[in-house]
């Protein structure tokens, strides 16, 4: 198959492009600059604006949009939303035979303004004129780990011991898209989470083992509807299968030794 992957150059799709070459697709890579990774063919399009998407549909099978600007407000809605509505058509107007759009579990549940961007752009995929799939993905632990590195520079780590999450490898969702990709358009939504549900204390806890630091965590409740969908299990799925790489297998990978386990 031909398959355009946006957001290529990003976390997930540095974990997709590969997997789709193993699994013999010819890749053409979206980015909004000029790349020169030699192994797929580079497309130069900017969702925010629609400029070269006519060009990177062209040809195309199947298109995996993973592109995203992350917690940016206003620009989110012009790249995730508005330009999910142009991707859409320009892939449409080219046959594009099946659009694959990555989201997040609990955009449904959790009320976080990006999260309501996601879900708007769902609705845009589903209504669109290809036939669709999305995938609901919970968190990489990378970005746990940003956000605990981030929160140990000041000093004490705060948190909400209670909140629950499921870590999921990007490489194990990277492998789940192209799976999607070759079962077909789903026309639905299926979700895809990590092998456990860890609390953020038990989280905090591997990672300051990982790391061998002696941080505390000072804990705060996060009030409100936004607390209690992060307590109640907003982020976290009982979908099947699921990934079999740990928070603990990350912070191996990371940090070395034993990760914390
Ligand atoms: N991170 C997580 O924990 C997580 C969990 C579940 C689902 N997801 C979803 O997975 C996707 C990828 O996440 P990620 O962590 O890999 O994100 P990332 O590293 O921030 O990559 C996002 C990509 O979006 C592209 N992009 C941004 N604005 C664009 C625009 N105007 N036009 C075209 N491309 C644009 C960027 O490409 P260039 O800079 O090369 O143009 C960038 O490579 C997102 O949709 C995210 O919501 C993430």
């Amino acid at each position: 198959m031909r398959v355009l992957v946006t957001g290529a150059g990003g976390r997930l799709g540095q974990a997709v492009l590969p997997r789709l070459l193993d699994d013999g697709h010819t890749v053409r890579a979206m980015s909004r600059r000029p790349r020169t990774d030699p192994t797929v063919e580079w497309a130069v399009a900017d969702l925010a604006t629609g400029a070269g998407l006519a060009e990177a549909v062209a040809g195309v099978d199947a298109v995996l949009h993973l592109a995203s600007a992350t917690n940016t407000g206003r620009r989110t809605h012009q790249v995730d939303v508005l330009g999910t509505r142009r991707l859409a058509v320009a892939a449409g107007g080219a046959g594009v035979g099946h659009l694959v759009y990555i989201s997040i579990v609990g955009v449904d549940r959790v009320p976080i303004p990006y999260y309501r961007h996601k879900l708007a752009a769902e609705q845009v995929v589903a209504a669109g004129p290809v036939p669709w799939s999305v995938l609901r993905a919970t968190q990489f632990p990378q970005l746990l780990d940003d956000l605990l590195r981030a929160s140990s520079r000041l000093g004490p780590m705060i948190g909400d011991r209670a909140i629950l999450a499921q870590p999921v490898d990007p490489g194990e969702v990277a492998a789940r898209l192209a799976a999607r990709l070759t079962a077909g358009p789903l026309r639905g939504i299926e979700e895809y989470g990590g092998p456990e549900v860890l609390r953020f204390d038990e989280a905090v806890r591997a990672w300051r083992a990982a790391r061998h630091s002696r941080r505390p965590l000072l804990p705060v409740r996060i009030p409100g509807r936004l607390g209690r969908a992060l307590r109640d299990g907003g982020l976290v799925t009982t979908a099947l299968p699921r990934g079999t790489r740990t928070w603990a297998d990350h912070l191996a990978d990371t940090y070395g030794g034993t990760g914390g386990r």
